[in-house]
Parts: C-alpha cells; sequence; structure tokens
C-alpha cells in the first residue's frame, strides 16, 4: 500500500529524517514535525532534491511547549488530510549537567519532550486516526523508546522510576541518564496504556528501541570528546560486536511498525529493532502504566482530567541556593565519608593487631601443646624401653631357672642312669660270677677229681 499520510516528530535529523526519506521513497506523504522552521524545511529541501516527486511536508512542533503541540494539531486538520501513522520519534538526551532544564510548561526537559510532548500529541489526533481506521481498518502509533528505560540494562546507573517525582525535584535525585530512562520508561508505559484502551478501534500502537546508534545527534550536549569517544571509537568497537546499529537499520526499524503489511493488527507490543520482545518488569507494571497515564493527562490538562501544574522551576538564585546547599550537604557527606573511612581504617587496623595477636598466643599455644606432647612422647618411649628391660631381664632370669632346673634335672637323670649302670654293673658281675660258678660246678661234674689210688 502506497499513499498513506504519516507524521514523524523530529524528523530533521537522525533517524526521523532517514525514516522520513524512505517512507516518501515507498510513495507516502510525509509531514516533518520539527520545532526548528529552518531545519525542517532544510530537510524537506533535502529528500526533494534526490526524490523531485516525494511528498514531504514541514510543520513546526515544539514538543517542549503544549501550546505549539495544540496549534501544530491544529495546522495538520487545516489541511484536511487523513492520517494513516503517527511517528513519535524525537527525542533529547541530555546534557551531563547537574542542573535540570525546563519546557515552557515548566516540565523537567527530557520528560517534558520524550513523554509528555507526545503524549498530548497523540490524545489530540487519536480522532483521527480512528477515523482513517474506520475507512482502511489499519492506523498505527509507533512510539520510539530505548532498551534504556530497563535498569538492568548497563550504560549508566539508574534507578526505578519514582512516579511521584518524575521532573526529579527531590534533591539529588537529577541526572540525565536517570531523565532519559525515565522517560523512555513512559513511552512504553504510554503505549501498553493505550493499546489497552484502543483495542479493537482499527488504531495500533507499538514501540521500538530502534537499538545503539552513535552516528545519530542524540548525544549533541555531550562534550566535543565524549561526543568523538561514542562515536568513533565507542561506536567502531561495538560495530564489531554488532551491538551498535547503523542509522539506516534504526530508521527501518521504525518503518517496519509503521507500514509492514505483517503487522497489521499487532498492539501493545515492544520490539527491539525488528523483533518482538518482552520489555523491563517495571514496564509492564499495570498500576504504573495507569497511575502514568493518570499523570500525564493532568500536566496536559486533557479533558476528563483534573488540571495539574507543574511547579515553577527555580531561579537561578534559587538553583544557586540549592546548589550551595548542595555543596555543603556534599562537603558534610564528604567529611563524614572521610571520618567513617578512618573510624574502618583504625578499627581494620585494630583488627589487625588483635588477629596477629591472637595468632601469636595460638602459635605460641601451638608450640607449648608441641612441647608437651614430645615429651610425653620421651617419657612413653622411655617407659617402653625400662619395660622392654625388665621383660628382657625376667626372661632372662626364666630362662636361668630354666636352665638351672635343666641342668639339675640332667644331674639328677646322670644320677639315675649311674646308679642304674652301677647297679647293672653289680648284677652283670653278680651273674658272671654266678656263671663263673655254675661253670666250675660243671667242669666239676664233667671231669671229677681222680681217687687217690693209693689209698685202695
Ligand atoms: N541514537 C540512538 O542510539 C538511540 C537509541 C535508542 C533510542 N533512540 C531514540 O530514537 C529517537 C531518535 O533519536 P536520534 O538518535 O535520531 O536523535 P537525533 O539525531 O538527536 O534526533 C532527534 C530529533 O528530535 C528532535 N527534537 C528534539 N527536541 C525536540 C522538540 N522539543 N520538539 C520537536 N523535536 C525535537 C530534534 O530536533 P533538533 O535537531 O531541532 O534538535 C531531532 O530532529 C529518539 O526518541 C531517541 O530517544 C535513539
Amino acid at each position: 500500500m502506497t499513499g498513506r499520510v504519516i507524521i514523524v516528530t523530529g524528523a530533521n535529523v537522525g533517524l526521523g529524517f532517514l525514516a522520513s526519506k524512505i517512507l516518501c521513497e515507498g510513495g507516502n506523504e510525509v509531514i516533518l514535525a520539527c520545532r526548528n522552521e529552518e531545519k525542517g524545511k532544510a530537510a524537506v529541501e533535502t529528500i526533494l532534491k534526490d526524490n523531485p516527486n516525494a511528498l514531504a511536508t514541514f510543520l513546526k512542533l515544539d514538543l517542549a511547549d503544549l501550546a505549539s503541540v495544540r496549534s501544530f494539531v491544529e495546522e495538520f486538520r487545516k489541511l484536511d488530510k487523513k492520517l494513516n501513522v503517527l511517528i513519535n520519534n524525537a527525542g533529547v538526551f541530555p546534557s551531563k549537567s547537574p542542573l535540570r532544564t525546563f519546557t515552557k510548561d515548566n516540565f523537567e526537559m527530557t520528560m517534558g519532550v520524550n513523554h509528555l510532548g507526545h503524549f498530548l500529541l497523540t490524545n489530540l489526533l487519536l480522532d483521527d486516526l480512528k477515523q482513517t481506521a474506520k475507512e482502511t481498518g489499519d492506523s498505527r502509533i509507533v512510539v520510539v523508546t530505548s532498551s534504556l528505560h530497563d535498569t538492568k540494562v548497563k550504560h549508566a546507573p539508574t534507578v526505578a522510576t519514582n512516579v511521584d517525582d518524575i521532573f526529579l525535584a527531590e534533591l539529588g535525585a537529577y541526572n540525565g541518564a536517570q531523565a532519559y530512562k525515565n522517560s523512555k520508561l513512559a513511552n512504553i508505559l504510554f503505549t501498553y496504556e493505550l493499546a489497552r484502551q484502543i483495542e479493537g478501534s482499527g488504531v495500533t500502537v507499538n514501540c521500538v528501541c530502534p537499538g545503539f546508534i552513535p552516528h545519530t545527534e542524540l548525544g549533541r550536549t555531550a562534550s566535543a570528546p565524549v561526543r568523538f569517544f561514542t562515536r568513533y571509537v565507542l561506536g567502531g568497537l561495538l560495530k564489531f560486536t554488532k551491538i551498535t546499529r547503523t542509522v539506516d537499520q534504526g530508521a527501518r526499524a521504525e518503518v517496519n511498525l509503521a507500514i509492514n503489511e505483517e503487522l497489521k493488527g499487532v498492539n501493545g507490543k515492544y520490539f527491539t529493532s525488528m523483533e518482538e520482545k518482552k520489555s523491563s518488569d517495571e514496564s509492564l507494571e499495570e498500576d504504573l502504566q495507569k497511575k502514568m497515564w493518570e499523570l500525564s493527562a493532568r500536566y496536559c490538562h486533557m479533558e476528563g482530567y483534573e488540571p495539574l501544574d507543574a511547579p515553577v522551576p527555580p531561579t537561578p538564585e534559587e538553583i544557586k541556593a540549592r546548589e550551595e546547599e548542595a555543596k555543603q550537604k556534599a562537603k558534610e557527606e564528604a567529611e563524614r565519608i572521610k571520618q567513617e573511612k578512618q573510624k574502618a581504617k583504625e578499627a581494620a587496623q585494630k583488627a589487625k593487631e588483635e588477629a596477629k595477636a591472637k595468632a601469636a598466643e595460638a602459635k605460641a599455644k601451638v608450640e607449648e601443646v608441641k612441647d608437651e606432647a614430645k615429651d610425653k612422647v620421651e617419657e612413653a618411649k622411655e617407659g617402653a624401653e625400662s619395660k622392654v628391660e625388665e621383660v628382657k631381664e625376667k626372661v632372662g632370669e626364666v630362662v636361668e631357672e630354666a636352665k638351672e632346673k635343666a641342668e639339675e634335672k640332667m644331674d639328677e637323670i646322670k644320677k639315675d642312669v649311674g646308679e642304674i649302670k652301677d647297679d647293672l654293673e653289680k648284677k652283670v658281675s653278680e651273674v658272671a660270677d654266678m656263671a663263673e660258678e655254675k661253670k666250675d660246678k660243671l667242669a666239676d661234674i664233667i671231669s671229677p677229681t681222680p681217687v687217690q689210688q693209693t689209698a685202695s
């Protein structure tokens, strides 16, 4: 489909300009809503130079002034055009200055431009979008947010948004990173709440983080060295890790949500580049979405809501006084921290010394126990040795005694054997004598002694 009428805010440079150019190339009519007439007209000229048939028009819109937002809508209505798409692209990233700046309506600048100006603009153009949706069945709102809405995305330390202090008026609450985070969170809270309210109307609203794109003008308020570092050093390094996106990729992420036919009917979603993603847990809190809506409607003096005015910003004198007060507080805080550091240092020293003494004590105790153990071992050794000697002596005595007894026994046996021997010898000699006697007698019988012949 071509021929849509698309409003792009902040379209004179960066993503807004390129998205406008691409949309014109696609045969759409783009209204470049810019705060600076000269820059806005120059942007239109550049588009026409490359594409003389482009339907590009400049219309003045200063989001830092609610009256300008209202007159922009009036001027647009005078053109008598059907509105198909609104791209809320314009944005500011505050400088590193610790001082807040303010919109015409006394809003803190970042919240005022990035969220509240767009909040009013969208609500004022909602009827136009609804009207077009009735005829085409498809009107869209694209909200350009950032992954920096999430405290978990590390860029600079930020905290959860305090909805009771959206202009960061409390002392010490303001810093640029926190202001930007709050405004980009507000963009998402707004998207989700609006999506619920317009469901079924044919108008859809989605938000997109185009990715980290160092080559736009967003960091223009930073110092020259920081700009150089972000753009060329950091941007160059991160290019290789694919963390950064080109201006063309960022612009096409916006164009995708604005006209991609496949996304017709998609409502209330968060995209990073071309992909649908889950936004931070904080952004998903329905209570917070409603509270932010109510507050925004009141600050924008929208019909049906009780008007609320932002407090008048402090005068230069008051700022100076607050600065002095802050300086004094910071000085006192620094002194307190210094004293606490000193106390901590002393406590650490004391603890160190105590620990050292305790260690020495423990070491001495260990030595003592060691010596005691050594003595005990020595004693036990000596006791064991004397016991061994005693046992040895005892064994010697027993052996000696056994030896003596054995010898005695031997003598006894020897004596008994001697006696038996003597006895035996005696018996043998008696037997021998008896045998001799018997022999003699036998001899006498065998050959008697001759009878004395003479006697006959
Ligand atoms: N670049 C990134 O890395 C990045 C990352 C995430 C999200 N984003 C978001 O992308 C969007 C576009 O940013 P960009 O990087 O293209 O920045 P950019 O180059 O600085 O463009 C910002 C545009 O917003 C306009 N603008 C500022 N204050 C305005 C006001 N009071 N009324 C109307 N218009 C106003 C600027 O106009 P002037 O020229 O007159 O000031 C400029 O046209 C922003 O919403 C930004 O938060 C950017």
